[in-house]
């Protein structure tokens, strides 16, 4: 499984992409919006530091208007991917970037109905949005386990992107229903290297070494 990271902060973007482990960013606008930088500024900077996909949503909501601003972005970089929001317009301006060679990742998708179309329309990424689904007390990867079976990649050219993920749990649980992406956002990253274990047994294993040190000094 491929990991993301799901923040448009740069500081955490060089941080994790130095742990060798990052192999794309998304951002939606309120990460962004919560950087305080214009989206064509931040998205840059990101690709300077990323090769791999980066996404970058539309603020427009109307078919033409999408088609506009996919285009725009797109020019950015050949690693940009356009988020487009799964609605009627959405699904137009999916097919059309699509046929043009832009490459989509279809955003806000709670069904596989949505993910399905999507997938029919050209979409390179669908990104099912887990933990909002259990925020209203659905099973979010309950859309995973049933968008593996669907096996879009298997007809389509298309990758399934867990967003919207809370907790390590979401991560591990995404990699065992073979989803080929997580998006994970920064504390979350946090989660899943740290373990009190881990602490107290390096400090354990730190300490009996300068406890042989010590001792040897004085045998010697
Ligand atoms: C990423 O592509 C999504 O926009 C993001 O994961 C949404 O996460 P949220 O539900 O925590 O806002």
């Amino acid at each position: 499984m491929k990991f993301f990271l799901d923040t448009a902060n740069i500081e955490d973007i060089k941080k994790y992409a130095a742990w060798g482990v990052v192999d794309g960013v998304t951002t939606n606008p309120t990460l962004i919006a919560k950087e305080g930088v214009q989206l064509e500024q931040r998205i840059k900077e990101i690709t300077e530091i990323i090769d791999g996909p980066v996404s970058a949503e539309v603020i427009s909501t109307t078919y033409r208007e999408m088609v506009r601003e996919g285009r725009v972005y797109a020019s950015w970089g050949k690693n940009i991917y356009v988020k487009i929001p799964i609605t009627v317009d959405g699904i137009r301006a999916i097919k059309t970037l699509s046929d043009e060679g832009v490459k989509v990742n279809t955003t806000l998708v709670f069904s596989t109905g949505q993910a399905l179309l999507a997938a029919k329309a050209g979409a390179k990424l669908i990104s099912p949005f887990i933990g909002r689904l259990d925020d209203i007390g659905a099973d979010g990867m309950s859309l995973i386990q049933e968008m593996s079976e669907m096996c879009l990649r298997c007809e389509y050219d298309t990758e399934v992107l867990v967003a919207s993920i809370r907790s390590p749990r979401h991560v591990i649980e995404a990699a065992k229903l073979k989803a080929h992406i997580a998006t994970i956002p920064p504390a979350v990253m946090e989660k899943l290297i740290k373990h009190p274990l881990t602490d107290s047994g390096l400090e354990q294993f730190l300490s009996d070494w300068d406890t042989l040190q010590e001792e040897l000094k004085h045998t010697q």
